[in-house]
Formats: C-alpha cells, structure tokens, sequence
C-alpha cells in the first residue's frame, strides 16, 4: 500500500460477534451470513473467518456477488435473495448457488428449462419488494418442485421486529404459507440481525439472516439505550429492551496525515475558499476524499488523542484544522475505537448501513487476524 488510506476489517472481532449470537440465539440450524454489497463494505475476504465461527450458509442479492463467494469458498451453500434474470440460472446451477423463486411463471419457465438447481420461495408480508403474495401460487410451487428443480426454503423479509406491524406481517406470512406444511421445508428463515432480538424464537423457523450484527451493531446497545431512556421518560414513550449482545467493532477507517499547511488570517483553503481562515491556523491534509468515502462532510476525524473538524473535502484530499502537536505521518481514524461507525453515521445523519457501505473500492481493505495483516484490493 503505498497511498495510506484503508478500511481495516477485524476478522476476530468478527469471530467474536458471531460466536456470540450463536451462543445467545442457539435455537437456529441455519445460520446465514448476509454478505451482500461486498460484505456490506467489509469485503467479500471475509466469507471464510465468518464460516470458521458458525455461519453454515451465505446470502447475498445478485449472481455477481455469488459468482465472488463461490471464488473464496468452493463448498459453502449460497443463496441469492433477488430474483436474477432467466439467463443466469444456468451459472447459478453450475456453481451450485440458490436462488430465489418470487412468481410461478419464473417457476414455470425454471420446470421446462430442465435445469438442476436449488431454489427458496420468497413470501410478501408487506414489505412490497419481492416475494409470493397468493397461497395458491405457493401451494403451486410447492406441489411442483422436483428433484432438479427442487425446493430447499421458504422465506421471508420482515419491515419490523415487534409491534402491530410485525404482529400484521407474521399473520401474513401464515395466511399465504397456510396451504403448504411449513415442517416439511428443509429451511424456513424469517428474521434478520435487528429483528431477531425483538419477539420470542418462531417456532417454526430454524434459519436466520444475520447481515449488520456479524459486523458488532445490534438493535439497541447498552450506551445508546441509556440516552433512550431519557427522551423516552420525557416523551412518555415505552422504552425498548438494550440488547443482550455486547459486540465488538468490526470495520474501522485510517488513513494519516500527508501535509500541513499553515493558513494565516485572511487566507482561504480549498475551491472557492471552502475554508477562510480568521486566525493562524494550522490544517492537516489527508489523502481521502469523496472518490474514497462518499459520505465525507464537514464532520470530525481523531488524531493525536483528539476529534478534529474537518474543513475541506476534495475528491481525493480532506483537511482538517490540527494543532502544533501533529505531525505529518500521523495516524488518522476517520471511525473506528474513538469515532465509532455509530458517531460517524450519526454525523453524517445516516443508518450505519450506509455509512459502511459507503467506502469505495479505491480503498484497500486490510484484513487483521491472528496478528497477520493481509491486504486485499477490490
Ligand atoms: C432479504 C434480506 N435478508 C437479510 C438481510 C440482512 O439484514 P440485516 O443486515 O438487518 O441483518 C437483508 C439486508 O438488507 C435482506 O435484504
């Protein structure tokens, strides 16, 4: 790596956090590990440390990122979570990925293709995404599937993990599975990582997709749920339950200081004068911009023991106002222990979701495991 700009990916902390959820929710036979959008930014490197801590079947949503699990992990079982376009099945059945069966014309035309392949049923409870919405169809699907083209789940994607509006999806879900015997499907996997947490185990679901909470974000961590107390005394709101899962950060942002420029009163920095500098002012500029992390903004970064406003943003460069005591070469977090992804997205008003996936491919992940650092370029 020669530009120091990275994303480092903690695969023990990874580990960590899986076995965790393992240990908490053990009810499950089929634990899916959700790795869609380049792992959610963690990069796809990631499949096999999340399988040697207990995830037994991966997800993702197109036959592209199949196609790059399938690369790093000959063996393990794939399911895409989108319906892909007719042509691809042929290469999803070559290399042994799942896939997705949302209406019974797909289904029909899948039968009379001859292909060998293996497919779940997605059902609509409400999300209006994809997914089977007629019990009929289901039945339909149910009662066709053969050995080649044969059914191995029946799924769903949950909007809410608890209140009426669960309560209105599951009811759903019973109604348009109420024509088939769910026991006699090898896998039925409805929650995902933030509902999971959020009602009793359904009894009749023995998988689950885990996607955010691999990388150490449940529902409601502790800290925050301290804050939700209070706004929630003041609002008279009920308070939700912390979460019983203590994670570890997975996913942290550096890159270090590359120039320091000293801007006396009067002058400006950046386009247009981004910055006018009132006082003498020391900024400190880093080689990271918006080509490199498209949520940059005016927000903080933590150098040399402190959080640092950040002044300009480039495409490539970012700048920041420092204080005599940093130096060129130092080391900067843009999240990570002392930003954390949760701080970060807040700054930048977005879900953690979008904050981590929204370091570009430009960026090197670096891969740390057993005190090795491996560097991946995607
Ligand atoms: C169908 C489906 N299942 C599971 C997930 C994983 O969600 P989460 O990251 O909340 O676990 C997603 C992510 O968007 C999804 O689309």
């Amino acid at each position: 790596m020669f530009r120091k700009t990275y994303l480092e990916i903690d695969l023990e902390a990874l580990q960590y956090n899986i076995a965790q959820i393992r240990e908490k929710f053990p009810d499950y036979r089929y634990y899916f590990g959700v790795v869609k959008a380049n792992a959610y930014g963690a990069g796809i490197h990631s499949v096999n440390a999340m399988i040697k801590a207990g995830i037994n079947y991966i997800a993702v949503s197109s036959l592209e990122e199949a196609l790059s699990v399938r690369k790093e992990n000959r063996k393990i079982p794939i399911l895409i979570l989108e319906p892909i376009c007719f042509e691809g099945l042929r290469i999803a059945a070559e290399n042994g990925i799942t896939v997705t069966v949302d209406n019974r014309e797909y289904f029909d035309k899948m039968l009379s293709a001859g292909l060998n392949i293996r497919f779940h049923i997605k059902v609509d409870c409400g999300m209006n995404r994809f997914g089977l919405t007629d019990r009929t169809d289901v039945k339909y699907i149910v009662d066709n599937a053969n050995d080649s083209v044969s059914l191995e789940g029946v799924f769903t994607q949950l909007s809410s993990g608890a209140g009426e509006r669960y309560g209105k999806q599951m009811a759903l879900f019973k109604e348009r599975t109420s024509l088939i015997d769910l026991k006699k499907i090898k896998i039925v996997h409805i929650d995902r990582s933030l509902t999971l947490e959020q009602h009793k185990k359904i009894d009749f679901a023995n998988g689950v997709r885990l996607g955010i909470v691999m990388y150490g974000f449940s529902k409601m961590p502790p800290e925050i749920s301290v804050k939700r107390k209070i706004l929630n005394k003041l609002t008279g709101k009920k308070p939700s339950e912390p979460s019983s899962l203590k994670l570890k950060n997975v996913i942290s942002f550096y890159t270090e200081v590359l120039e320091i420029k000293r801007v006396a009163p009067g002058e400006s920095a950046g386009y247009g004068g981004m910055f006018d500098s009132k006082s003498d002012t020391l900024i400190a500029v880093m080689p990271y911009g918006f080509a490199d992390f498209s949520l940059i903004g005016k927000t903080q970064v933590f150098i040399g023991g402190k959080k640092r406003n950040i002044v300009v943003n480039y495409m490539d460069v970012t700048s920041a106002v420092v204080d005599g005591t940093v130096n060129i070469g130092d080391k900067v977090e843009i999240f990570g222990d002392n930003i954390t992804p949760r701080d970060a997205s807040r700054q930048a008003g977005v879900n953690v979701y979008k904050l981590i996936t929204s370091v570009t491919n430009r960026v090197p992940r670096v891969y740390i495991e057993s005190g090795n650092r491996t560097e991946v370029k995607y």
